[in-house]
């Protein structure tokens, strides 16, 4: 399969899922609140990856104007600070895996949700690979970075990038002999160089720097910290519980990826990740679910049952198509994202009991510059950590909200120390 994913990289058919994976998780209109993007990094084979470097280019997809970047930490998460919204390029490398890169559209001031999966590289002798990394200081506050860049068969991109994981930011290197005008073009093997970065390298923690180099199949070999080490770290199980339902992303048994969502009208629709496959129409009644499709000009329909069990939550069932018909396997990877604002969970949640605009009680305390004080009325520390103990747990009064999602318990705070 990731021969077939990889054949289609180069066309134009990335176009077909612009904007189609993001979605948002808060509406919250605080003026200040920073912009994010964030994720977990699921693969098609239902893992969570537990090492990665993640980069985004501003702006159009491919103009490699990258600012921004960051790791991913070892529960598969990234949640990255941007300058700004609107749309940008976002790349997610991970030994072994392969990605597609994403157009995204963000929304200033809130955190947005992407989901990212990666499809296994089931050829990996032909990754670049990157040696002889060296942070070079050109003066006081200004170094430079230089690598070595090799690929097997020969089709490096232009996507040679240094990851400032504590400052968020990316930097693409370029041949030392220069850039290639046409960023289409194999870019040649050899000595690379970053531009120049304002920043100190007495004192710099070369462990938070990551180096990652794509070819123009996206494959990625071993990705680097600034000391030169492998930074891979095991993948680990899906933990998330997955609900059963419908809505949410999908790997089919043709090695496909899909998202099916509800509409706001409560009709299901899907979409494929990187395929030729329109769903055109998709119902549910009970466990049954029902597909109209469209593939390579021709119509075709499924039966399938939705049927969650301890080892998953699958979609069975059958497909017709004029000239075959077979199986149909969906075995459910992530749930739907909750689209849910930090200001919606709290009026559902607490506002019943907490002001979120006045200091004085209600049933609990008022919560207005709750994070702008030291202390909680508790007394404890204002710290993220105590007040998502006290979410959680609950208080003498307070009911334990162990149910909310970390997206939800996340959102809430971010509401909170917007107050
Ligand atoms: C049924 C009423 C009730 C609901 C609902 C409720 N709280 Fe509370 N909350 C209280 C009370 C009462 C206190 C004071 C401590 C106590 O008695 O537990 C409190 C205390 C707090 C504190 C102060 C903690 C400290 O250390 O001083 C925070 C923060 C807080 N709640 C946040 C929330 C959030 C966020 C929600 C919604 C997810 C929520 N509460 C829902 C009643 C409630």
């Amino acid at each position: 399969m990731s021969v077939d994913l990889k054949s289609i990289s180069r066309n134009s058919s990335l176009i077909f899922i612009i904007g189609l994976l993001i979605s948002w998780t808060a509406a919250n209109s605080q003026a200040l609140a920073q912009t994010y993007v964030s994720g977990k990094v699921i693969t098609a084979d239902g893992m969570v990856v537990a090492s990665g470097a993640v980069a985004l280019e501003k702006g159009q997809l491919h103009n490699n104007a990258f600012l921004a970047g960051g790791a991913i930490g070892p529960d598969g998460t990234f949640n990255i600070p941007l300058p700004s919204g609107g749309p940008w390029g976002l790349h997610v490398y991970s030994e072994k895996y392969i990605y597609f890169p994403l157009q995204i559209q963000i929304t200033a001031g809130v955190e947005n949700d992407v989901p990212v999966i990666l499809p296994v590289d089931g050829k990996t002798d032909d990754d670049p690979m990157i040696s002889n990394i060296q942070f070079n200081g050109l003066s006081d506050q200004v170094f430079q970075i230089t690598m070595q860049v090799e690929d097997p068969n020969k089709n490096l991109g232009p996507q040679m990038l240094a990851i400032d994981t504590k400052r968020f930011k990316s930097y693409r290197l370029v041949p030392k002999s220069g850039d290639l005008k046409d960023l289409k073009a194999d870019f040649p093997a050899g000595e690379y160089v970053s531009p120049f970065i304002p920043v100190a390298l007495d004192g710099e923690d070369l462990r938070d720097w990551l180096l990652a180099v794509a070819d123009h199949q996206c494959s990625n070999g071993i990705i680097y910290n600034g000391l030169g080490q492998s930074i891979f770290k095991p993948l680990v199980a899906h933990s998330e519980s997955l609900a059963c339902e419908v809505p949410g992303i999908w790997k089919s048994n043709f090695d496909k990826v899909y998202q099916f969502s509800q509409t706001e009208s409560g009709d299901l629709t899907g979409e494929q990740f990187e395929g030729n496959l329109v769903i055109d129409t998709m119902a549910q009644a009970g466990n049954k679910v029902s597909l109209v499709f469209g593939f390579e000009g021709k119509k075709g329909s499924a039966d399938l049952q939705l049927s969650c069990r301890d080892n998953g939550v699958l979609l069975k069932g059958t497909y017709q198509y004029p000239d075959r018909s077979g199986d149909w396997v969906f075995t459910k990877l992530k749930n739907a994202n909750v689209a849910k604002s930090g200001k919606k969970l709290f009026e559902a949640n607490c506002a019943a009991c907490h002001f979120a605009d006045r200091k004085d009680k209600k049933v609990g305390p008022g919560l207005a510059g709750l994070f702008k004080s030291p202390k909680l009325p508790s007394g404890k520390a204002t710290t993220e950590e105590n007040v998502r103990e006290r979410i959680v747990d609950g208080g003498e009064k307070m009911p334990s909200f162990k149910h909310l999602k970390d997206d939800e318990l996340r959102a809430i705070i971010d509401y909170l120390k917007g107050l």
